[in-house]
């Protein structure tokens, strides 16, 4: 206890070794303690050298200097007496005669909270008491001091403070609740201030964002009694936010409701965002920041970012969003004309996820095809009239299916078909030259030996009929004795010229093949019945009549041919060809 004090010799020598002595008094201006225990009020005097006094006295007085206001005395040497609140409880301790006006108080109580000051009594006039005077405080627990501000992870410390200014009590601090604390240490230390004394223990230790709120206590205990006193603080520890939760990257389909959620820890609290492509969708300072997608489109899909920030720092996670959906209609190229001969390409596009299976289909039959593919091409090297037609391109994934269609148009020189012929009917000769052709063909015919051509544009012996790229025209001409031996039929369009001989059906198996194997046992009937008929007319006509034609004045005429088979027995009389067989 000693060592406490030794200021105090200093103090005198520099005092005694002052030119003159006056009244003057040292003590500390305020000094605490704990309720019920006790303090010691240090204190030294001086007074005149002059004054020589026989016996030194001393009395303190509560709260004020002046005895006229009858002040409490705390104790009086001269008298070994106190004020009834202060009986029993006060003491000096130091000694008068060497200056020495210490004082302890026991088992204080609030009430004897307030000023302290003492008085020399050095005889007859010689009395005095000094305006210096201790402030006495009762405290009920002990100071924590935590510092302005508690940043995680930067090296904090907390003191407890605690009056340590009784020589028979000495506390014993110690702290409660820093089991959880990182690096913590302690460390203590006496400190004076004004000749008042303090311990002081200062917890030091790494915070982190677990110590915010956490409650940290300063103990203090006395040794052999049951006194304690407790100081709290609680910890108001700073952090940069950290995301605690945030959905893990997700797979939707479009049409969907999605909600995001970003759940952010900090204090004190961020200012949250959420981002896509560097573009702020939504903003809060909150600790949980929602993200709502209505009807989710494929426009949603891609990386969304939460970022969250304080004055401590920043963070951010980001998490994807695949949004599937049906390949959209592909675009393929509008309907194309292309000439016979040319390379077409044709391209198809479209957009699905995930990517789709794409085919690229005519009649039903599938040209080409991509697997997980937004585009597909079909070349054509050498485009011919079979190319020609509705083109489809279909897309498809596991969310649906799309197509679009398109029209190849493939212009090209005519094409007279193998089933263009001449046939006899009854009255006249029909002519059908049956042309494939685009655009459409100019037909017209020729009989070389009669010189006589004519076009479908003359009506009169032309008619013509179409159907998509075909054209049948039908040369009608009257029967005449001679048959031409050639006809010809030449088409021709932009792109060509196509001359075709037009040679004669045999016209039996034409008419079986008309009427069909019913008909022809109906027909067979009917000619047996009229048969006897016929065989007797047919006496009376002569047999080469037959092969003659009518002539028309208008249509041009010609001779029948008697070589050309079967000519005869049809011309001449139908149903005894029939007979014949
Ligand atoms: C005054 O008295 C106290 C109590 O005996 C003692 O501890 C202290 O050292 C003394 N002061 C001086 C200056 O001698
Ligand atoms: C000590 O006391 C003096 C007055 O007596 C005061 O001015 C000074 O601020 C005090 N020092 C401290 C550290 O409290
Ligand atoms: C995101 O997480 C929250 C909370 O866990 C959940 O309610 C929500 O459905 C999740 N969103 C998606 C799209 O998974
Ligand atoms: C987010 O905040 C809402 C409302 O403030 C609350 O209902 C919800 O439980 C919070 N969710 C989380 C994960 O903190
Ligand atoms: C996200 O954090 C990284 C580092 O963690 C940083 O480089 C980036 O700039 C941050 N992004 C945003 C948008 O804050
Ligand atoms: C089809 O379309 C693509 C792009 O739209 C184009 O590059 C291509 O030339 C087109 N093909 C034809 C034959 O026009
Ligand atoms: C094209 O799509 C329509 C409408 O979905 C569908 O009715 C049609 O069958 C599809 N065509 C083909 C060739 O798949
Ligand atoms: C293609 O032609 C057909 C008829 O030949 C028509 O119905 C269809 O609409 C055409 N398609 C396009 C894409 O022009
Ligand atoms: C056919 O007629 C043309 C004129 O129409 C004529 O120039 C040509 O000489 C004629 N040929 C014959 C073989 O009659």
């Amino acid at each position: 206890m000693e060592w406490r004090w030794r200021t105090f010799p200093l103090l005198f020598i520099l005092i005694e070794g002052a030119l003159s002595r006056h009244w003057a008094a040292w003590m500390p201006t305020s000094i605490s303690a704990f309720k019920d225990t006790c303090v010691a009020i240090p204190c030294s005097f001086n007074y005149p050298e002059d004054i020589r006094p026989s016996a030194i006295h001393g009395i303190w007085y509560f709260n004020s200097p002046y005895p006229k206001n009858f002040p409490p005395v705390v104790f009086k040497s001269k008298t070994n007496t106190a004020h009834e609140i202060y009986m029993g409880r006060t003491k000096m301790i130091g000694d008068l005669q060497e200056s020495n006006c210490s004082i302890q108080i026991d088992r204080v109580s609030s009430e004897l909270q307030g000023k302290y000051y003492f008085r020399a009594d050095l005889g007859g006039y010689n009395q005095y008491t000094y305006s210096e005077h201790a402030n006495l405080y009762i405290l009920d627990e002990p100071f924590v001091v935590q510092p302005q501000e508690i940043i995680s992870g930067s090296e904090t410390e907390i003191t407890c403070l605690v009056d340590d200014n009784c020589p028979d009590m000495k506390p014993r601090v110690t702290w409660m609740d820093i089991e959880g604390l990182e690096h913590h240490m302690v460390y203590a230390r006496l400190e004076e201030n004004n000749l008042s004394w303090k311990q002081i223990s200062t917890l030091k230790f790494l915070p982190t964002h677990k110590n915010n709120g956490q409650r940290l206590g300063c103990r203090v205990t006395y040794p052999g009694t049951e006194l304690q006193y407790k100081g709290f603080v609680t910890m108001d520890v700073k952090y940069a936010p950290r995301i605690i939760d945030i959905n893990s990257s997700t797979e939707t389909t479009e049409g969907t409701q999605v909600v995001f959620i970003c759940v952010v820890d900090s204090n004190p609290p961020s200012r949250v965002m959420w981002l896509k492509d560097d573009i702020l969708l939504k903003e809060d300072y909150t600790s949980n920041l929602t993200l709502e997608l209505e009807y989710v489109t494929y426009n949603h899909d891609g990386l969304y970012l939460c970022a969250a920030e304080n004055d401590y720092g920043r963070t951010n996670k980001s998490m994807g969003l695949a949004v599937m959906y049906a390949p959209w209609k592909p675009s393929v190229n509008a309907s194309l004309v292309a000439v016979e001969g040319e390379t077409v390409t044709i391209f198809c596009n479209t957009q699905g996820n995930p990517d789709p299976i794409l085919s690229i289909i005519k009649d039903k039959q599938i040209l080409n095809s991509a697997v997980f593919e937004n585009e597909l091409v079909l070349e054509i090297p050498l485009v011919t009239h079979e190319h020609d037609g509705e083109y489809w391109c279909l897309a498809e994934n596991q969310y649906g299916h799309s197509n679009s269609s398109f029209n190849l148009t493939v212009v090209f020189s005519p094409i007279v078909l193998s089933e263009s012929k001449c046939t006899l009917t009854k009255d006249n000769v029909q002519c059908m030259c049956t042309v494939k052709s685009n655009p459409d063909p100019y037909i017209m015919f020729e009989i070389p030996e009669k010189n006589f051509t004519v076009s479908e544009l003359n009506t009169e012996f032309v008619h013509s009929q179409r159907n998509g790229y075909m054209v049948s025209s039908i040369l009608t001409l009257q029967k005449e004795s001679e048959l031409p031996k050639v006809v010809l039929c030449s088409a021709s369009n932009l792109y060509g010229k196509k001359v075709h001989e037009l040679l004669f059906q045999d016209s039996d198996s034409l008419l079986w093949a008309k009427i069909g194997p019913v008909g022809a046992v109906v027909v067979f009937v009917i000619l047996v019945a009229v048969g006897g008929y016929m065989i007797k007319t047919r006496e009376k006509k002569t047999m080469t009549e037959s092969s003659s034609f009518i002539q028309t004045e208008t249509s041009p005429s010609y001779s029948g041919d008697a070589s050309k088979k079967h000519l005869g027995k049809i011309e001449s009389g139908e149903i005894s060809s029939l007979e014949v067989k």
